[in-house]
């Protein structure tokens, strides 16, 4: 596996590997890898010739108080993973190869990032939006992986390579947990051992959403409502949003009549996590 610094590097790999007929996957990622990267990067190495997994922490997807300078980065350690996964590429390009300093060009992904973070968080999707862009045009994919994990924003890249035709495959994949069931993320290092314990509050209510669907409810506000006081029994836990959403549409929506998606965010402490679930219906 090679390590590369440079779009351009990475384009003229890819290229190579097209003109041979080999089919390329590309797995996006912040770094800090964990099993929930992995579990895409296991996938994309099954389903093509060649893999790119791209390692970079988007300045432009944060907002200015959010956590960009405390982000986890650990390249060796991802490096490793990679390796052992079957990676072909790991591109860890510094900010100043992504954004020039008169960088003046984004993607504004409307209407599906109106809800959710794409609400609680103005310009991160805009932000994904146009980094994801740019490593489209530098990996060149026939598919590209993402998690369920950020729902919405899977959502949101399946809108935009629709409606400005990027030439690939967007590949869904299911959520990676602990064995208690938090969801695995970059972010849960940031837990002391006292909020890593409360966090089981967001996995909890989203098994409560599930039982209650799988029971028969139709009702979103009975389902949103149980899970707000589940979430509001644990001291260290406030609540961003708790919402359902028609799936893949993202809108606002009170019954369970076709697929949706109940999606929450609630800091923990300082630390905002996140978690949902999809029922088909
Ligand atoms: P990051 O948070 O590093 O996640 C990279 C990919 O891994 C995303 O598609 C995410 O949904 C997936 N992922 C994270 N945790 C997961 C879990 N527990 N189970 C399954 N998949 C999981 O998402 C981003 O980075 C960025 O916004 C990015 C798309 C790279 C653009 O900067």
């Amino acid at each position: 596996m090679k390590i590369e610094r440079t779009a351009a590097a990475v384009q003229q790999q890819v290229k190579a590997w097209r003109k041979e007929g080999l089919s390329v996957g590309l797995v996006p990622t912040m770094g800090y890898l964990h099993e929930g990267h992995k579990s895409l990067i296991d996938r994309a190495v099954k389903e093509n010739d060649r893999v790119v997994v791209s390692d970079f922490v988007n300045p432009i997807q944060f907002g200015p108080k959010e956590d960009l300078a405390t982000y986890p980065r650990d390249l060796e350690a991802d490096s490793r993973l990679c390796e052992a996964a079957g990676a072909d590429i790991l591109f860890a390009p510094e900010p100043s190869e992504m954004y020039a300093e008169d960088f003046s060009t984004r993607v504004l992904i409307e209407d599906v990032s109106a809800e959710l973070c794409g609400k609680s968080r103005p310009g991160h999707f805009s932000g994904v939006g146009t980094v994801v862009s740019k490593l489209f045009h530098i990996a060149m994919p026939d598919r590209a992986y993402f998690g369920q994990k950020d729902a919405q924003q899977l959502a949101v890249i399946r809108r935009m390579v629709r409606d400005l035709n990027f030439p690939l495959e967007i590949v869904g994949c299911p959520i990676i947990r602990e064995a208690d069931g938090l969801a695995k993320s970059s972010r849960n290092t940031y837990l002391s051992a006292e909020e890593r314990k409360a966090a089981l509050v967001l996995s909890r209510s989203i098994r409560l959403a599930e039982e209650m669907l799988q029971s028969g409810e139709q009702d979103g506000e009975k389902i949103l409502d149980a899970m707000k006081q589940l979430i509001s029994s644990e001291p260290l836990a406030k609540i961003d949003y708790v919402e359902m959403v028609s799936w893949d549409a993202i809108k606002i929506h009170h019954q369970v009549d076709g697929p949706v998606l109940i999606a929450i965010a609630v800091y923990i402490g300082k630390t905002r996590l996140i978690d949902n679930t999809i029922f088909e219906g």
